[in-house]
């Protein structure tokens, strides 16, 4: 055999020990626990046969404790680039069989490489995360790797889309990066995310809790937020993925693609016309509406089982992308409150970064009143979804279908927060609070005192309807720029789409705002 020849069969052999990663005894042992490897993960993400790998041969650096005897290529993560739907995007996957996955110096460089060029060239950047947090045997180094990237999830955050699974455990500083980015996916049952685990929690304050119950997929799903989806497998996580970058664009320099549709944008929806109830407190169910007009009937909801008094998701109109924020009467008849603020401000927030217009369906009774939202900071909740609509610059179009009363009516996507267009079912009320709270301010004494309160209460409640339970009041000043036929809404909202394409619009030049954080 020639010299070349045997540099090539031994570049060959290097390949294969590093597609190993940490040894088939360590790849069965993720098997076992319903894990895949790292490059499962990856394989399965990318369109067939696109991956092209980065530093398969960088190793650790590190002599402290023996290391130095204990390497292996790839140290422990898996990176470069490869294509979602024929779109290139950066990637890397941790690989558990390596020191469990624990970040060095070089894994973290590692991750920095690929952050950078993915800046670089306006694409986004997934993270498959799967490992025991910082590599205890490289003391500050480890640390220095994760601050590292840390700093680059800030930088590339309303640049690039950042999307982060979590496949395994995810503990201590390590839950910062999958925080800074844009999506968190969790899987349920192999994953978790909490800063200190169960024992920690147990000695300082003495709390008994399991990983599930203190930071698993479900709980960061519906409790504290922290996970946008979770998914009863890594195949499902994984598609989670593929489907939500192609409502995204590629950078926030781009837009969104266009996919085309069957459904045609005249569509009449008949059910529309009565989806209504007759009685203002009975509810109905936006999903109902947000399915009968968007296209295809294809949504994809994020933090669906978190704050479901509003629905957040990515639809599309037309081909358009778009994001959809609606109030849900049929939780918490669909009021706004601390959670629903920030669930909603958040997603608000990410559709303006990267240009995709907002379509906003409204019928809320307003905030939430008591000790427990005050207390908890609904005043600084609430002014985040306000802030966000009013400093968002893509087309906004707004569809009030029945209540929008007080605060809420200016904070949801209000023609005074620069809505382009804000239409009204007939069966819209834009008041400044529902009719029995107001005839209580305004004729509390007259109804005390009165022969029958209940009949006076009754006929007051009737002048207050017929003031403002319509939207013509609103529509008589401007602030609604047409009444329409609910079973027309898909095609209203698709013209005015269709309008507002070359919005431009932008905001005064600052270093940057003052969120009411
Ligand atoms: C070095 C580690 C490691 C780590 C795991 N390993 N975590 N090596 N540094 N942080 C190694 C183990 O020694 C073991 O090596 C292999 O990975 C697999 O780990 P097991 O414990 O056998 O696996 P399992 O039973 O599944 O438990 C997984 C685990 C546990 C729950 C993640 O390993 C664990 O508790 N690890 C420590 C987690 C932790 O406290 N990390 C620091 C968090 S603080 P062998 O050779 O035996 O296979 C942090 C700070 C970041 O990350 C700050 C950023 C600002």
């Amino acid at each position: 055999m020639s010299q070349q020849l045997e540099q090539v069969k031994s570049l060959i052999e290097l390949r294969e020990k590093a597609r190993l990663g940490g040894g088939q005894k360590r790849i069965d042992s993720q098997h076992q626990k319903g894990k895949y490897t790292a490059r499962e993960r990856i394989a399965m993400l990318l369109d067939e046969g696109s991956f092209e790998e980065f530093d398969m041969f960088v190793t650790h650096r590190c002599t402290n404790f023996e290391m130095e005897k204990k390497t292996f290529l790839g140290d422990g993560v898996v990176t470069g680039y490869g294509t979602i739907y024929g779109r290139l995007v950066y990637v890397f996957a941790q690989d558990f069989t390596v020191f469990g996955g624990s970040l060095s110096e070089s894994f973290a460089m590692k991750i920095c490489k690929v952050m950078d060029q993915a800046m670089k060239m306006g694409a986004p950047v997934i993270g498959l995360n799967d490992s025991g947090g910082a590599r205890i045997q490289e003391g500050v180094n480890a640390l220095a790797g994760y601050a590292e990237i840390f700093q680059r999830n800030i930088l590339a955050s309303g640049v690039v889309p950042q999307i982060s699974a979590i496949f395994g455990p995810c503990a201590g500083g390590a839950v910062y990066s999958p925080a800074l980015t844009d999506f968190n996916i969790m899987a349920k049952g192999t994953s978790y995310m909490f800063l200190t685990g169960p024992k920690v929690v147990k000695t300082v304050t003495g709390e008994d809790v399991s990983q599930e119950e203190l930071g698993g997929a479900s709980v960061h799903a519906s409790k504290s937020g922290v996970a946008h989806f979770a998914v009863d497998s890594e195949e499902e996580g994984i598609q989670v993925i593929r489907e939500l970058l192609g409502y995204i664009p590629q950078n926030n320099l781009e837009e969104a693609p266009i996919v085309p549709t069957d459904d045609p944008i005249d569509r009449l929806e008949d059910s529309l016309n009565e989806i209504i109830p007759d009685n203002p407190n009975k509810p109905y169910d936006m999903y109902e509406v947000i399915g009968a007009i968007i296209d295809d009937g294809k949504f994809l909801e994020v933090h669906k089982d978190y704050a479901r008094n509003i629905i957040v998701g990515f639809a599309r109109f037309n081909g358009i992308s778009v994001g959809i924020v609606a109030n849900q009467p049929k939780y918490l008849a669909g009021v706004l409150d601390n959670n629903s603020s920030r669930k909603a401000a958040r997603f608000v927030r990410f559709c303006d970064a990267f240009n995709i217009p907002l379509v906003t369906l409204v019928d809320v009774p307003g905030f939430l009143p008591g000790t427990q939202q005050e207390y908890g900071g609904i005043i600084l909740h609430g002014a985040k979804l306000l802030y966000a609509y009013g400093e968002a610059t893509v087309p906004k179009v707004t569809v009030t279908l029945r209540k929008s009363y007080g605060g809420a009516y200016c904070v949801m996507s209000s023609k005074h927060l620069r809505g382009d267009i804000n239409y009204a079912w007939p069966t819209a009320e834009i008041a400044v609070m529902g009719p029995s709270g107001a005839i209580e301010v305004l004729y509390g004494k007259e109804m005390a005192a009165a022969a029958d309160p209940a009949a006076f209460a009754a006929e007051k409640e009737k002048e207050y309807r017929d003031a403002f339970a319509n939207p013509y009041n609103a529509a008589k000043y401007g602030y609604i720029d047409d009444v329409i036929e609910p079973r027309n809404t898909r095609f209203r909202i698709i013209r005015a789409l269709q309008q507002l394409a070359n919005k431009k619009l932008t905001n005064p030049a600052k270093k940057h705002d003052n969120l009411p954080l």
